[in-house]
């Protein structure tokens, strides 16, 4: 997150041609991903841990500060093992804000997600409500670091402590991000990421377990392996959860960018907040002083649901998608059973909308759509 970051950003051409989107994938060089296949050729190793992964894992295991770093097929696998790893089962109290894999892993592992509300300023899980919906059944918790903003770490962890609960952060938006100088994840027993291909890093499909005990980190390890113990033995019951060669050489393509993708995002959302500085009704989600952020997301918190749908509506027409998101909120999700209601995480649901942001986005694109954003603040 250093450097000259106006010169970094890449403008396009005046006339984009196609649609935008509220990320583009960024692609390495063709000869950069080749290259590194090149060896994949040579040794024949396409999976199961080979020279590529291994060299990934070391490389982000230091970039992210962390002990244990663990490459996963993708970052809800991750949650799976992480969920498994911890020993969640029956009740694990989570959040109604965040992108489906946070809810739909923990149904998956067969247990039952509690919700309890957001904060209204930070949009992330609430310690005072997760105390709340505590019980003797409660066996974890489950939050999300939103956006690449911590969540309230400090309350969270004070919960966990006096209730004796162990904690994974869903960090799939936090590559990169520091909190009071660490990597982000290294807060909570376990954390995962993500490395799907609109991250800021990313293998195409992705993701990582990061965890300091070293006992559970070898629960992790063979836990993503299927259980083995050698060829013949086995720990336990395991899942594949390996990433492959192929995806750990387009993850140390990517990774050489890293520096510069930030930089550029961090660019480009600066200029959207300074085109919108001072528009009345809207409010940005911004850094506090503890965080070095990511710039993964620009999330803006319009008025009402009626300015994000006037402001989606109007962008489509230019072929311009910005995303809800997260819409809609998770314990409003098909099949779960009916629990109460979540009033912050249903009211912000409705009115955040995250901006295109990506390297190489057009000016053009931006002004379009701040002007649609201050448009609607104004109404
Ligand atoms: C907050 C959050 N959690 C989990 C995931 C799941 O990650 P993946 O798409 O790599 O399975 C995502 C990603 O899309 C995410 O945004």
């Amino acid at each position: 997150m250093s450097g000259n970051q106006e010169n970094r950003i890449v403008r396009g051409p005046a006339d984009w041609r196609g649609s935008v989107q509220v990320t583009r994938s960024f692609l390495p060089g063709l000869d950069e991903y080749v290259a590194l296949l090149e060896g994949v050729w040579e040794t024949g190793q396409l999976t199961n841990h080979g020279p590529l992964v291994t060299r990934l894992e070391s490389r982000l295991r230091d970039y992210l500060d962390v002990d244990h770093l663990f490459a996963i097929c993708n970052g809800t696998v991750a949650l799976q093992i992480a969920i498994e790893a911890l020993e969640f089962a029956g009740d694990v109290i989570t959040t109604p804000f965040s992108y489906v894999a946070t809810t739909s892993s923990l149904v998956w592992q067969h247990c039952r997600p509690v919700f309890a509300d957001i904060d209204r300023e930070s949009l992330a899980i609430d310690p005072a409500a997760i105390e709340s919906v505590i019980t003797p059944e409660t066996t974890g918790i489950l939050a999300t670091h939103v956006y690449g903003f911590p969540c309230d770490i400090d309350g969270i962890g004070r919960v966990a402590e006096k209730y004796g609960l162990k904690i994974i952060y869903d960090a799939a938006h936090c590559f990169g991000a520091r909190f009071r100088g660490r990597g982000m994840m290294r807060y909570g027993d376990a954390a995962i990421s993500s490395f799907h291909a609109t991250k800021i890093f990313h293998c195409a499909e992705g993701g990582a377990v990061t965890v300091s005990d070293s006992e559970l980190a070898e629960r992790v390890a063979y836990m993503r392996n299927f259980g083995h113990k050698g060829r013949e033995d086995f720990h336990g019951i395991g899942i594949n959860g390996k990433l492959s060669e192929l995806h750990a050489a387009m993850g140390l393509a990517v990774f050489e960018h890293v520096e510069d993708i930030i930089a550029s995002r961090r660019a480009v959302v600066e200029d959207y907040w300074q085109r919108l500085d001072g528009v009345e009704g809207l409010r940005f989600l911004k850094p506090g002083p503890e965080v070095d952020w990511n710039y993964a997301y620009l999330p803006v918190v319009l008025p009402d649901e009626r300015a994000v749908e006037s402001v989606r509506d109007r962008l489509a027409e230019a072929s311009i998608y910005p995303r809800r998101y997260f819409y809609p909120p998770l314990h409003r999700l098909p099949g779960l059973e009916p629990g109460p209601s979540m009033p912050v995480a249903e009211e912000m649901a409705t009115r955040v909308m995250c901006l295109p942001v990506f390297p190489g986005i057009e000016e053009m694109v931006v002004e379009k759509v701040a002007s649609e954003i201050a448009r609607a603040a104004a109404r």
